[in-house]
């Protein structure tokens, strides 16, 4: 796939990664499985976005909701992200990666939290490629953690609201870093949100598959690339309006 400048790659693809437990039970794995070999996907999700040069990926992880999940299965999710952050923040340094975990992360285990920080410390002067894992995410919570967090900032708003305006509350969203998602993928066969990042995605290209996440390879981000590339986005315009540019 080429790079003209026609059709722009997208600066930010954020993702809802999802089928690991029935790729695992297809085969008659343990649903764990499945989410060791999501990892796999990550990887490769993560090298193929910085050889394309996207400069931001944001994933779903792991939702407010999915604490709802077995014991068994949350603890062994935990120890994967452990076991993650301990072996690839080195590659994720030495490749320009800068890795953020966003989400209530006071929910987590001490030694997750601190695990979290140092890699977050070891990758923040790199800025090839943004990475953010949203953990213990939700999109409702961003929302209502942005609003407290503005009036704790600017109390005297409280007594102006109408002075507030949607770039004073986008300034506190956890992802405020970052521009808004150019494509969002689901894979899993799923097509909604899911309380992903519901401020965030106001205009963004939505992309559904039915490819389970482990499943999701090198050409299957290639080809939700090049779908995005045939995309003509008009954020409320008409088309005359975006030809015209
Ligand atoms: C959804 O599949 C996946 C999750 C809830 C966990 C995602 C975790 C990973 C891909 C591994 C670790 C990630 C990082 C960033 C190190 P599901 O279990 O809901 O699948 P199902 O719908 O088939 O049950």
């Amino acid at each position: 796939m080429g790079t003209d400048a026609k059709s722009p790659l997208p600066r930010h693809v954020a993702i809802i990664m999802d089928g690991n437990g029935r790729w695992a039970t297809r085969r008659h794995l343990p649903r764990v499985a499945g989410h060791s070999r999501g990892v796999d996907a990550v990887r490769s999700a993560i090298e193929t976005c910085g050889r394309y040069g996207v400069r931001y990926l944001t994933l779903f992880a792991f939702s407010s909701e999915n604490w709802r999940r077995p014991q068994e299965e949350v603890s062994t999710l935990m120890r994967l992200f452990m076991h993650a952050l301990r072996n690839e923040v080195g590659k994720l340094r030495d490749n320009g990666v800068r890795l953020r975990v966003v989400g209530r992360i006071a929910d987590f285990d001490p030694e997750l939290q601190q695990l979290i920080r140092d890699a977050e410390t070891v990758t923040a002067g790199n800025e090839r490629l943004h990475l953010s894992v949203c953990a213990s995410y939700g999109g409702r919570w961003d929302i209502v953690q942005a609003v407290r967090s503005l009036l704790a900032t600017q109390p005297e708003l409280a007594a102006a609201p109408d002075s507030i305006g949607e770039d004073d509350l986008a300034r506190h969203l956890a992802l405020a870093f970052a521009p808004e998602p150019d494509l969002l993928i689901r894979t899993g066969g799923e097509q909604r949100i899911s309380n992903f990042l519901l401020w965030q995605l106001a205009y963004t290209e939505l992309y559904f598959t039915d490819l389970l996440w482990p499943d999701f390879d090198e050409a299957a981000l290639e080809a939700a690339l090049a779908w995005y590339r045939s995309r003509e986005r008009r954020f409320g315009r008409t088309s005359a309006q975006v030809a015209a540019g």
